[in-house]
């Protein structure tokens, strides 16, 4: 027949706060062959809630995997030569379910939800000095309603079928992740309950020294460990793919699924930040920069979060990075498309701005959820300042932009005076990546070079780098010389470092607005 003819192929599943994606790789080369995506729906059922139905979730991945394959065949390809999927997902995002009926006992709380404002409150003002980094000697965070502990704790304070499932032994706990492996791999007929280092790093229960769960941590969160997954490397098989009704072809089943990595982490893989100073900014639903450590947790003395980067294989070490977190990046477009109707569609916005090219004065930050790093300011909320008659609607979505681009900055320098050497570019990717004139302005208002790469789905390169490379797997070389198909675009900044640094000072007047907004 006409089959192309490939070497090894591999699967990466990314699961992301907006939507599902699979996708497959040549192993050999990097090459993207195939992809298909699926919008997830956001729930927000009261004021500061996010919620998804795990089930969609899970749903949307098996239509992703199918429609993939159906692309494939349709290529020529012969979908036998896929011989692992690795997982990245969105983090902290919370589940828990019942693992004889295989149900969720409540819609997954989103990492955005604020619901725990008042419990963050009530953990601080436990520890000595309501110091909110009391923790952070342990697990590299600050106390706060992003983290999966207090959602969880959430949960068992709240959910009576919570409660009853965890006194009668069914309950289980995990990120999407687990929820993911687990359902893959049979779900209630022998699933795997595992997750990996990167994503246990952002439980709150997880200690990044000893890389294993923390009672004394699960202690102060009250919390059981028997509901926690087995935590394992990045890298390793952790179970096959089982028959599923959902699927058809059932083409993927006794596939392994040997890879997986929190979507930031993952993104530094495929970013190929391997060593320590090498970084990459990812813009999603929120924007998060890691910058590589190697072995060595560093702590941040300027609001960044530790965390485990990846940790390749059971037997190799852990690196660890350091991590600002953005909430609102791509979310703050939808907010001007599903909130003020001035845009049909996310891409739109590019447009609506170049019409100005400028926010004329107009300052925007969307605190939606709070502010997280560097302030962590679960108090913040949104403000658009500085409008007057002349303020339209293109100069409000320049302004969107332009606090993507902020809020970057923000993190960049804390990222600085932390590692006391200065990024001489910044490599960049995920969704927002497409449009030209965010990354021209993101050149300008950081005063350095954007690298972007010509495949922007990094997140799924590195789920499926993880997964290619597993012991017994064995068919991706983490060498990025062999990465053939990786070619990069520059964006150099346009304007003098003056002006720019006018309107970062002005956009800090406007942060300080924002803060002290809604105390509970
Ligand atoms: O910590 C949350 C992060 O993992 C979500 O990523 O790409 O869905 O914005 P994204």
């Amino acid at each position: 027949s006409d089959r192309v003819m490939l070497g090894p192929l591999v699967g990466a599943i990314d699961q992301g706060t907006s939507s599902t994606r699979f996708l497959v790789f040549n192993a050999k080369t990097a090459e993207l062959l195939s992809h298909h995506q699926v919008e997830i729906k956001q729930k927000f059922p009261k004021e500061g809630w996010v919620e998804q139905d795990p089930k969609e979730i899970l749903q949307s991945v098996y239509e992703c995997m199918e429609k993939t394959c159906e692309k494939l065949s349709q290529l020529g390809i012969d979908i036998a030569n896929i011989k692992a999927v690795g997982v990245s997902n969105q983090r902290e995002t919370t589940v828990v379910w019942d693992k004889m009926t295989g149900d969720p006992l409540y819609n997954a709380i989103v990492w955005l939800d604020l619901r725990t404002q008042s419990t963050v409150e009530r953990l601080i003002n436990r520890t000595p000095g309501k110091n909110k980094n009391h923790l952070k000697h342990r697990t590299g965070l600050p106390i706060s309603t992003y983290f999966s502990a207090v959602k969880l704790r959430w949960l068992m304070d709240n959910v009576e079928e919570v409660r009853r499932a965890i006194s009668s032994g069914r309950a289980m706990f995990g990120t999407i992740d687990s929820w993911l492996i687990w359902s893959l791999t049979g779900g209630k007929n022998g699933g795997v309950h595992c997750t990996d280092v990167t994503n246990a790093s952002r439980t709150m229960l997880f200690n990044i020294n000893t890389l294993d769960w923390d009672p004394e941590l699960c202690q102060f969160f009250d919390i059981p460990m028997k509901i926690l997954p087995k935590v394992r490397s990045s890298s390793e098989i952790y179970g096959l793919m089982k028959i599923c009704s959902s699927l058809k072809s059932g083409s993927l089943t006794g596939v392994p699924i040997s890879g997986c990595l929190g979507d930031q982490s993952a993104a530094l893989v495929g970013q190929m930040c391997f060593q320590d100073g090498l970084a990459k900014n990812t813009y999603g639903t929120g924007c998060f920069l890691l910058y590589n450590t190697g072995q060595k947790p560093v702590m941040s003395e300027h609001g960044l979060l530790t965390t485990v980067a990846y940790k390749l294989g059971r037997d190799k070490p852990a690196f660890y990075a350091l991590e600002g977190s953005v909430a609102i990046a791509g979310a703050v477009v939808c907010w001007l498309k599903d909130n003020l109707g001035i845009i049909q569609s996310a891409g739109d916005v590019e447009k609506l701005a170049a019409l100005v090219g400028t926010s004329y004065g107009c300052y925007f930050v969307p605190a939606f959820s709070g502010l997280y790093a560097p302030y962590w300011e679960p108090s913040a909320r949104g403000i658009i300042c500085g409008l007057t008659q002349f303020t339209n609607r293109s100069h409000l979505a320049f302004a969107a932009l332009e606090a993507v681009c902020f809020q970057t900055r923000e993190i960049l320098d804390a990222m600085n005076r932390d590692s006391g050497i200065p990024l001489a570019q910044l490599q960049v990717d995920g969704g927002m990546t497409s449009n030209k004139l965010l990354m021209q302005l993101q050149a300008d208002i950081l005063c350095i070079p954007v690298v972007k790469p010509s495949m922007p789905e990094t997140t799924a390169l590195g789920a499926a780098m993880a997964a290619g490379a597993a012991e017994g797997v064995r068919v991706w070389s983490l060498d990025p010389k062999d990465l053939t198909a990786v070619t990069c675009e520059r964006f150099e900044p346009q304007i003098n470092p003056e002006e720019s640094e006018l309107r970062y000072a002005r956009w800090k007047k406007a942060v300080l607005k924002a803060m002290d907004w809604e105390t509970s």
